[in-house]
């Protein structure tokens, strides 16, 4: 099969092009795979360099080498014998999952790494919301927004921000996008159901508070690392959910801790993955939410540009390191092949 596979980290991500691979022989207990989608993110940026936290030396387990590549839509292939008799998912369903090595035409996975598209679904749009699940649960469980509140989110044109943008709109909020300049904050106050796109220059603080009327917002989730400009636009004894650092290179902010407590900040990360790992009953019903969102319509998919075939995947990831990009990109691997209902 074709793959993005890597013998080592690679500096240049934009660069990789995929090359001839054998396809993974499913364990007892996986499924076989074949991918019609697969979905880049910035942590397969962060994997592919070797500068993601999954990749050091004691606590990671993404080492070359490797297939790069997590979130994929596809259709199950095979069934493994374990499961022939639980039937739950079968040959021709239509499923979403996440695993290293999803820039494949095939993956082989266990059973807590899949779950069926929604009817009505379309899989490049399934796709594209998979990676981005960690949206609800930040917005839903851990800040828990509701109806009436204002909420900041920075990175809000990337695909976790633009997510999270949708999740709280779900709910209620009044939202406030962050981008990074002018070009960008145009396509994003055009495509996105957001109440105010501030560009992130100048007096950008003045702008949220201005907006709320100076009160400042009940949340902000972050996912490019500001907690110190967060904690300013924070109303009284508001939120700030740590998401991500995309805007800091590595390098990690000193906090003004009298601030939070002038304030009654809570401040609060969430790791997604290392979460389901530990909590997997609470990750279901994460999941049970967020795919009712979806499948009810309460979240649009916002899917950026075309690209076909794995070979567009390194122009993908430049796109996604050049900041061009706002919503998901999904590279589609193959047609979709749709079970017969007969
Ligand atoms: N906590 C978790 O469990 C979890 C899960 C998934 C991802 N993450 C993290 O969440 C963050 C967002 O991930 P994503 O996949 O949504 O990324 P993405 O699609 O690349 O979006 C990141 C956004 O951040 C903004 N940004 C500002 N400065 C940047 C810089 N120097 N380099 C790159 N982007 C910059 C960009 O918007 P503008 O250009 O408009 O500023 C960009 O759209 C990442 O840090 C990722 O590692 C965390």
């Amino acid at each position: 099969m074709q793959a993005v596979y890597l013998p080592a980290f690679n500096p240049s991500p934009s660069s990789l092009v995929p090359s001839t691979v054998a396809i993974p022989s499913a364990k007892d207990d996986d499924y076989l795979i074949r991918i019609t989608h697969c979905s880049p993110q910035h942590a397969d940026i962060l994997h592919a360099n070797g500068k993601h936290q999954n990749v050091h030396a004691k606590r990671g387990h993404v080492h070359p080498p490797f297939i790069l590549g997590y979130d994929f839509a596809g259709v199950i292939e095979q069934v493994p014998s374990s499961n022939v008799a639980a039937r739950d998912l079968v040959e021709g369903d239509r499923v979403i999952g996440g695993r290293i090595g999803a820039f494949a035409e095939y993956i082989a996975v266990p059973r807590n790494a899949i779950r069926r598209i929604p009817d009505g679904l379309d899989s490049a749009s399934a796709c594209a919301m998979h990676g981005v699940a960690v949206s609800y649960a930040s917005v839903v469980e851990v800040a828990r927004v509701k109806q009436g509140e204002a909420v900041l989110v920075s990175g809000a044109s990337g695909g976790l921000g633009s997510a999270c943008c949708m999740v709280a709109k779900a709910v209620g909020a009044t939202v406030i996008a962050l981008a990074g300049d002018e070009e960008k904050a145009k396509a994003m106050r055009r495509d996105m159901d957001v109440d105010a796109v501030i560009v992130n220059t100048g007096d950008w603080i003045q702008k949220v508070m201005d907006f709320t009327g100076g009160r400042g917002v009940d949340a902000v989730l972050d996912n490019t690392g500001m907690v110190n400009d967060a904690i300013r636009c924070c109303a009284y004894s508001g939120t700030i959910v740590i998401l991500g650092f995309a805007a800091r290179g590595g390098v990690m902010e000193d906090v003004k801790m009298n601030r939070l407590l002038l304030k009654s900040i809570t401040v609060v990360g969430y790791r997604y993955g290392e979460s389901g790992r530990r909590f997997p009953k609470q990750m279901n019903e994460i999941w049970d939410g967020y795919l009712k969102m979806l499948a009810d319509g309460k979240l649009k998919p916002l899917l950026y540009g075309k690209y076909e075939g794995l070979s567009s995947m390194g122009r993908a990831l430049k796109d996604l390191e050049e900041r061009k990009v706002y919503g998901k990109i999904v590279v589609s691997v193959a047609g979709e092949v749709e079970r017969s209902k007969l």
